[in-house]
């Protein structure tokens, strides 16, 4: 599949540049800021389970994109945003079955993602041509379906519920340890306390 340049260099700069790191101080803003880049993820991952010809340079950032960055945002959730909002799942047993659901989703997604960074590199590392097999191209479908998916259930519901919820206190800690995922110091850090 041809793609259109514009299209293409929007696709790269979106999978290879985080969020500004000031965004950090403002730590669920920048969990949707990085679901923007999944989504875009979506369609890369589609694009090339479309196509008899995959863009090498966008197989080779959506494999660093998987390994990096995608893996870290769930490491955010999970250690982070999750555990911070398990209060309001304990007055609230439909938003517990919500958490429930998301971590189950994290852990098939794990699973998924880990065997489609394998068959990629094996796809970049190919000595023949660049052409997605049968099983790649379902692998990829897949995530790109259930990703989606899970991207509007944590945008429509669980974001908003945690900015209405989760205390000034949580959410500083919540961006020290997104901070710390990245290894970026916190502004001022060393007059503080
Ligand atoms: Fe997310
Ligand atoms: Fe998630």
């Amino acid at each position: 599949m041809v793609q259109v340049p514009a299209d293409r260099d929007l696709k790269l700069k979106t999978l290879r540049e985080s969020p500004p790191s000031s965004l950090l101080d403002d730590p669920l803003e920048y969990l949707i800021a990085e679901h923007a880049r999944q989504r875009m993820m979506c369609d890369v991952l589609d694009d090339i389970s479309n196509s008899d010809e995959p863009d090498k340079e966008l197989v080779g950032e959506v494999l660093n994109f998987l390994k990096e960055d995608f893996k870290r945002h769930v490491l955010d959730e999970e250690m982070g945003l999750l555990p911070a909002l398990e209060h309001v799942g304990q007055t609230d047993a439909r938003f517990r079955d919500v958490l429930a659901r998301l971590r189950q989703q994290h852990d098939e997604h794990r699973t998924l993602v880990t065997e489609i960074i394998s068959l990629l590199e094996n796809l970049l590392s190919s000595a023949k041509d660049l052409v997605p097999d049968r099983k790649l191209s379902k692998m990829l479908q897949i995530f790109a379906t259930v990703e989606r998916d899970h991207l509007i259930l944590e945008n429509a519901i669980v974001l908003p519920i945690a900015k209405a919820e989760l205390s000034s206190g949580t959410l500083v800690k919540l961006s020290r340890d997104m901070m710390a995922r990245r290894s970026i110091e916190p502004e001022g850090e060393d007059n503080a306390e």
